[in-house]
């Protein structure tokens, strides 16, 4: 599922993840053997470029992207993005039974008592989950809202930083698209996905296979160094420096640590919660594991902590699992430690204008 835009190409596209943290970027190409790795980077951004979803320093943001394009002399200019959990409403919504062509008719009136501004406002999509098993004539809808001036704020940087934006797509989708592509599911298994970047957590459930519930649990990497700041009283920029494991003088790392175990904990506790919350309303329905994605996720004893917290199993999605890397080409190791950084940006890079 992803939103629309007027402009659409077939062709091999670029998987951007415009994240507050940093921009993550990868091209594949798919050849009879499968899915194999062209090109990839990543380039960080000061801390205040994007603030809760929204990009603050527009010119930040396209100079990143326009660094990266040329350190990696990248040729294709069409590239798939996509919006994280700030900014997007995601509602699992019971509709009467009609066709995907009389949903997308009616869609704007459909959705207008859903989103809390006006429809015009928005911009709107949704994939038909199934027919109510109750009966009743009612179907479950999941629908996807994002303001359009979000949506352009996107749209427009990566316009300046010289490329075409020609799919936007919302994370947990491109992690929903990786997961497909990459593992093999039972169809009777369950899953959930923790997304961890600086910000945000982004938790979506896929039953069967689709994402039936999303939720965005504000906490993230920026939030621990954040409390080791405060903690200690250092600066936010030796706090992510100490999180990350970097020597900064005068901090013993090892008063670090239970600061990082602690708010580990406390995540943990929050994903049990949201996942609580989805299976109170989904009678007869469990989840098998949770897949770990994002930056945040490298945090040592993050997965074990969840683990412990949820009693669920735990594990670190592996986005090049299956894709053909090139270890002339690449440094296997660096692809290995910065994987899950690459989550998104691989689950977009799959998308082709073709599969909307
Ligand atoms: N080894 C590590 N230990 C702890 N945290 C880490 C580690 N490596 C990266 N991080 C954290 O991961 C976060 C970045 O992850 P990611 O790139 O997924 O976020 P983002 O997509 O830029 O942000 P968001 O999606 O929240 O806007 C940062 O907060 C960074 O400090
Ligand atoms: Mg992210």
């Amino acid at each position: 599922m992803k939103l629309d835009l007027p402009f659409l190409k077939k062709n091999d596209l670029i998987g951007l993840d415009i994240g507050s943290n940093s921009i993550k970027f990868v091209q594949l190409s798919k050849g009879k053997q499968g899915w194999q790795l062209v090109k990839l980077g990543i380039g960080y951004l000061p801390p205040e470029a994007i603030v809760d979803g929204s990009i603050i320093d527009s010119l930040t943001v396209a100079d990143t992207i326009k660094n990266l394009v040329k350190e990696q002399d990248i040729k294709l200019n069409e590239v798939a993005s996509a919006l994280t959990g700030h900014s997007i409403i995601i509602k699992k919504v019971s509709l009467p039974v009609m066709t995907e062509d009389e949903l997308a008719e009616s869609i704007q009136w459909e959705a207008e008592q859903y989103i809390p501004f006006p429809i015009s406002d928005v911009n709107l999509d949704f994939q038909i989950l199934g027919v109510d098993t109750e009966g009743g004539g009612q179907m479950d809808v999941m629908l996807v809202a994002v303001k359009k001036d979000v949506i352009n704020d996107y749209i427009n940087v990566i316009k300046d930083a010289g490329l075409e934006p020609v799919v936007m797509d919302v994370d947990s989708f491109a992690l929903e698209n990786l997961l497909e592509a990459n593992y093999n599911f039972e169809p009777n298994e369950n899953v959930a996905i923790v997304n961890v970047g600086a910000s945000i957590t982004g938790l979506s459930i896929l039953v069967g296979g689709v994402t039936v519930f999303t939720r965005a649990v504000p906490m993230g990497g920026n939030q621990f160094a954040e409390e080791i700041q405060k903690e200690i009283s250092i600066s936010f920029k030796d706090a992510e420096a100490v999180k990350l494991g970097q020597e900064v003088e005068g901090v013993d790392p090892n008063t670090v640590t239970p600061i990082i175990e602690r708010l580990s904990g406390k995540l943990a506790i929050e994903i049990k919660r949201s996942i609580d919350f989805f299976l109170g309303g989904s009678a007869g329905v469990y989840i098998n594991k949770i897949f770990l994605s994002g930056g945040a996720s490298r945090a040592k004893a993050l997965s074990s902590t969840i683990e412990s917290g949820t009693t669920l199993p735990v594990e670190v999605i592996e986005p090049f699992k299956n894709i053909i890397c090139n270890e002339k080409t690449f440094d296997l190791n660096y692809l290995k430690e910065m994987s899950p950084y690459f989550a998104v940006a691989m689950g977009l890079a799959m998308r082709r204008v073709a599969d909307r």
